[in-house]
């Protein structure tokens, strides 16, 4: 398996069932994500609004959102050390508008022909519901998709074996797009199915491992739940006694335990077992045991999640925040190239500040002060900083860093003028010097930061 580095990756899964996740999901679809997250720049989605197809009753879309984020949560955390969970971008599709905004404007670059060849709706067709009855969301799932996949000018996309024709139609509708307006507005991603873990069959070892039918080992689940799971799995039909010789090839128990068992005891096992010198349930007891051990850390940072939801607030509130800048970014260049910005044009992107909140007695510390501004030089080594001396009405100057040159600023912006500073901040470290203070700045609608100017007031004056 050829693994990509430094690419931007997005995947996606959808709160169908009750939102649990098993052992199927994970081999073919978690398990890539956390192994790809370690070298690429990776935006994992709960696709929310793909949800909608199906369910339709408030209660239950919420519940299996709610499952599904700690199932996903759960994984992550239980398979990858901190940093490397810090870096994936967690979010809900729904946290940021912008998905459904880029699909009604890629709907139009699309031909109809295009997506009735898609199987999801084919195979709706075919359970003897009419056509005309089939629901316009599902119909235009793959319209919803190609925006989740174009807005994070993904490069690649992991997914299973199934929607593999997703990612054909995004790649066709943003060839259409970037043809029409002769620009390379959107990255054609490219899918990422590895082949030995494409399908997962179920316990019934006759049907893909899916939620909707019943076939499934769960993670996390109750103890007695998995193991009934377990205990169910189809093995070897012909044998009838322990002592009669045993298949081990289309033998679910021994597919499993080439995933979760300890390899030099599989193998014991196996030659076991095609002995007829080992039972089902005891081949049966070790997968119990095996995926118990395998999905520990996972299960114990499910229960972590579960007692904690600042906790998992958090981590949507910092993934919707990072997958925010993107999306705007690609979206100000589609709605540019469409032609909706015009003179008139007022418009513009707000990125929402975090949810992340610090209280009024937090905030009630914060020491704002009148300063001027007596030096501004481009910090050297520095492509970011300005470096300010700034006198506050103390005995000395401080020396104060401000990280605006990207947004075209020089110090010519500051030399010699008044502005209001944060002077009550511990001093940080930047590059070789301290920063003693923050300058005050408003941040948003244009994305630039402006200053707030406090000419002719006096210097050294508290603000609060
Ligand atoms: P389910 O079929 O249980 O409803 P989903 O369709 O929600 O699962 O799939 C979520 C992700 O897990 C997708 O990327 C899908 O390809 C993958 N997946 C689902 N079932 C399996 C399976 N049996 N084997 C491998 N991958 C699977
Ligand atoms: N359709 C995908 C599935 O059923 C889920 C999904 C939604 C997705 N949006 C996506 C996957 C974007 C990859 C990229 O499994």
């Amino acid at each position: 398996m050829n693994i990509p580095v430094n690419k931007r990756l997005l995947s996606g899964i959808t709160p169908s069932g009750d939102g649990s996740l098993h052992i199927g999901n994970y081999l073919g679809a978690v398990r890539q994500f956390i192994e790809l997250a370690k070298s690429n720049e990776t935006y994992l989605m709960v696709a929310d609004l793909h949800g909608l197809t199906t369910i339709q009753d408030k209660k239950q879309l919420q519940q299996n959102i709610e499952t599904l984020i700690l199932n996903e949560l759960a994984l992550l955390k239980g398979f990858m050390t901190d940093d490397e969970f810090n870096n994936i971008i967690f979010f809900r599709q729904s946290d940021v508008p912008m998905h459904t905004e880029c699909q009604s404007i890629i709907n139009n670059v699309t031909p109809l022909g295009l997506l009735k060849r898609a199987h999801a709706y084919k195979d709706k067709l075919q359970k003897d519901v009419m056509e005309d009855d089939i629901n316009v969301g599902l119909f235009s799932y793959p319209m919803l998709m190609a925006a989740d996949i174009l807005l994070y000018q993904a490069d690649i996309v992991p997914v299973g074996k199934d929607q593999k024709q997703h990612i054909e139609i995004t790649r066709d509708i943003a060839g259409y797009f970037n043809k029409i307006y002769k620009k390379n507005v959107f990255k054609l991603p490219a899918p990422f199915i590895p082949e030995e873990v494409a399908v997962v069959m179920g316990t019934d070892g006759q049907r893909k491992m899916s939620k909707s039918l019943g076939n499934v080992i769960a993670m996390f689940e109750s103890e007695e739940v998995i193991r009934k799971q377990v205990m169910g799995t189809f093995t070897d039909p012909t044998r009838k006694h322990v002592t009669d010789p045993g298949h081990v090839e289309g033998n679910m128990v021994f597919t499993y335990l080439g995933f979760f068992g300890e390899p030099s005891r599989v193998k014991k096992m196996k030659e076991l077992y095609k002995e007829g010198k080992v039972s089902d349930v005891k081949v049966k007891e070790y997968l119990y045991e095996s995926v118990m051990t395998y999905f520990g850390p996972a299960r114990r940072a499910y229960d972590e999640l579960k007692n904690n939801p600042a906790l998992v607030k958090e981590i949507l509130a910092r993934g919707q925040e990072r997958a925010l800048t993107i999306a705007i970014q690609t979206m100000k260049q589609v709605r540019d190239v469409i032609g909706v910005t015009t003179q008139y044009s007022f418009f513009d992107y707000q990125k929402p500040v975090s949810g992340k909140t610090i209280s009024i007695d937090e905030f009630a510390r914060v020491e704002l002060r009148v300063g001027k501004v007596q030096e501004a030089k481009n910090k050297e080594g520095s492509d970011k900083l300005i470096r300010l001396v700034v006198d506050i009405g103390e005995e000395n100057p401080r020396i104060i860093f401000t990280g605006v040159r990207g947004f075209g600023y020089t110090p010519e912006d500051f030399l010699g003028k008044q502005f209001f500073f944060i002077t009550n901040l511990a001093p940080r470290k930047m590059m070789n010097e301290e920063s003693q203070g923050m300058i005050l700045a408003v941040d948003g609608a244009s994305l630039k930061p402006q200053f707030v100017s406090a000419e002719g007031m006096p210097v050294g004056a508290k603000i609060r």
